[in-house]
């Protein structure tokens, strides 16, 4: 089995010391084979923020890394790193790709930089990155958990997320699940969920393609009631005629408990 531990919008900068400690504890608990850090990794973009949130990502000794950049990891007040260097702060401490990728046997982890400096808040994803996606997930085999990867939400549920929701994501949704991606991970609203893409999409989306949005996992900036939380997805490649199964798990912070706890899993039955 693959286990990946999906965290979001850490934040860094207004993290909670107790929920930073519960969440190197279920990494270590839950062992997983590969973290992904979906945007929003800093609060300001300064540079003892990354040190610390890439000291924080090491302290988890786990042996992939996969990050993106959030809208909140460009410089918001200094201009010029704004527009000379927007992510002069980031490379330094996660490395200069932009869009990475994991890829493993049983696995296809694909990253897209949503941000984009001169839209401040809002993402983007552009035509080439779609279709550069699309390439990807067409070389995929069957036994690969295939995970598109983006900062702000590709789906909303809520009409009151649109305004928060990718610029170009209703046609990048289509496009990647007609292509074979099983998960859209993103963050940025700070609101956790789980949905099939198809209910939400017009025209209806070809084949199921899951949007699992993360909570921010460390900051005490939580919103719309949703306590800290991360996501666990467990993935079992399947033999030859049994159905594409994943399992995705929201982990909630439980601030009695000062744990991270199992709250809303799902059994997710996948396209083939
Ligand atoms: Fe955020
Ligand atoms: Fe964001």
């Amino acid at each position: 089995m693959t286990v990946l531990l999906h965290i979001s919008d850490t934040h860094f900068g207004t993290e909670e010391p107790p929920v930073v400690e519960a969440l190197q504890r279920l990494a270590r608990e839950q062992a997983p084979d590969a973290v992904i850090l979906s945007g929003d990794i800093t609060q300001r973009a300064r540079s003892a923020q990354f040190a610390a949130a890439r000291a924080f990502c090491d302290s988890l000794q786990v042996k992939h890394l996969l990050t993106l950049p959030g809208n909140h990891d460009i410089p918001l007040y200094n201009v010029a790193a704004r527009m000379f260097s927007p992510y002069g702060g980031y490379k330094a401490a996660f490395g200069g790709n932009l869009e990475p990728e994991l890829e493993f046997g049983d696995l296809l982890v694909i990253g897209v930089n949503t941000t984009r400096p001169h839209r401040h808040k809002d993402g983007e994803v552009s035509v080439k990155q779609v279709n550069r996606v699309v390439h990807r997930l067409r070389e995929a085999r069957r036994e690969q958990l295939r995970v598109v990867v983006t900062h702000q939400p590709a789906c909303v549920m809520r009409p009151e997320d649109e305004k928060d929701r990718l610029h170009g994501g209703e046609v990048a949704v289509q496009a990647w699940a007609r292509a074979g991606a099983d998960l859209v991970l993103g963050g940025h609203i700070h609101l956790p969920y789980v949905s099939d893409v198809c209910s939400l999409v017009q025209p209806a989306a070809p084949r199921s393609l899951y949007c699992v949005q993360a909570g921010t996992a460390l900051s005490h900036r939580v919103r719309h009631g949703s306590p800290n939380s991360v996501n666990v997805i467990r993935w079992t490649a399947p033999v030859e005629g049994a159905p594409r199964l994943c399992r995705v798990e929201r982990w909630d912070f439980d601030l009695a408990e000062c744990r991270f706890e199992l709250t809303h899993p799902y059994d997710l039955t996948l396209g083939e």
